[in-house]
């Protein structure tokens, strides 16, 4: 997270890293969404003054003035990015006239606010969305229960992958859950009876997983530990469900969707054999997005399999039941989805 101080002693507050804002102008109700585009782009960061409703108005005119114009997977991630970077451009005070609500939410993301505050309006919008979430959770039907996911932790609201694991019949012994997120495949094989050993890179997943598994009351048989793929150890089962797309992470979800030069994927690979007791399994959730959209070439997972001494002892698969996989639109990472196919490669060492 980006913090520092402004000269009149408001905390600058960022989770994605954004440098603290040098050139900021207040605006308010008054302002049109082309003028509040134009300081945006001139390098000025608007600072709103007006009301909530207000605001969020804004910050949707300003988007509709950014509409995307077509073109590859690659073009579109770049208008994402620069579409997110202006309207992260937006600024908003927190002071001590914070609801309750919006305080908690804060607390839960940043930290108790002890003084004024500078954020991105949108980012703080994220906060507010993600508190809600965490607060309701997300009910997950292969679990049978809900899971409460945490500001910036990849939520299991696509329940087709989770269906998958809890559809398979594990081997009786302890499991590794890498990359584990909020933990809901480790409570899937919990509910089943394996002991768990979950793990994370990300130190919010580890607190999410966590929580999640206390909420489930199966702290006693899943523990979460925060590193880089693997625990020490070996299990019988190992599952893995790694970000689905190579690609450069940028922030927000973007570590649960993008593995920056497919590395967790091939690491993953490369080191299972180490990690699974003799006939042991490892449990690979992977979507062909990738191949679809051209990141990766088709036959190179089948390629990495066997080049690290694997095999696949069976597949399944199933098609996205999510709304926006059947919604007709032009972004080429939706229009991708529209024929997606997920699988859990169920691996072992050849
Ligand atoms: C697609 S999400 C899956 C989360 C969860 N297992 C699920 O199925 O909903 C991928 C997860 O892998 C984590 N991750 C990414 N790189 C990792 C690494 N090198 N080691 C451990 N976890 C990693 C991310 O933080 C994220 O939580």
């Amino acid at each position: 997270m980006n913090t520092g101080f402004f000269s009149d002693g408001r905390n600058w507050l960022s989770t994605r890293d954004q440098p603290r804002p040098q050139n900021i102008r207040d605006i308010d109700n008054r302002i049109s969404a082309a003028e509040a585009l134009r300081l945006c782009r001139d390098g000025i960061s608007p600072h709103w003054q007006g009301d909530w409703p207000g605001l969020r108005q804004l910050l949707r005119a300003m988007d509709r003035r950014m509409p995307w114009r077509g073109g590859d997977f690659a073009r579109w991630r770049q208008h994402q990015a620069w579409r997110s970077a202006v309207l992260g451009r937006v600024l908003v005070t927190l002071d001590d006239r914070l609801a309750p609500a919006v305080r908690e939410a804060c607390a839960q993301v940043y930290g108790e606010i002890t003084g004024p505050a500078l954020v991105s309006a949108r980012e703080l919008l994220g906060v507010l969305g993600a508190y809600e979430w965490r607060r309701q959770g997300i009910f997950v039907p292969g679990l049978g229960a809900r899971i409460h996911p945490h500001y910036g932790v990849f939520p299991p609201t696509r329940h087709e992958y989770v269906d998958l694991v809890a559809e398979a019949e594990p081997p009786d012994g302890p499991a590794f859950d890498v990359g584990t997120g909020t933990g809901v495949l480790a409570a899937v094989l919990a509910r089943r009876g394996l002991r768990v050993l979950a793990t994370d890179i990300d130190p919010r997943a580890v607190a999410c997983a966590r929580d999640n598994m206390q909420r489930l009351g199966l702290g006693g048989q899943v523990e979460v530990t925060q590193a880089d793929l693997f625990p020490a150890g070996r299990a019988d089962l190992v599952v893995c469900n790694p970000p689905w797309l190579p690609g450069r992470v940028r922030g927000g979800l973007d570590r649960g969707v993008f593995d920056p030069g497919g590395r967790m994927l091939s690491a993953f690979l490369d080191r299972l054999a180490r990690h699974l007791t003799p006939g042991g399994q490892g449990w690979l959730v992977l979507s062909d997005l990738a191949e679809t959209l051209g990141l990766r070439e088709p036959g190179a997972l089948a390629a990495a399999i066997e080049a690290n001494g694997l095999r696949v002892l069976g597949a399944t698969s199933t098609r996205p039941r999510h709304p926006r996989a059947t919604r007709a639109t032009a972004d080429p990472l939706r229009a991708a989805r529209a024929t997606e196919v997920i699988t859990l490669w169920r691996l072992g060492v050849r």
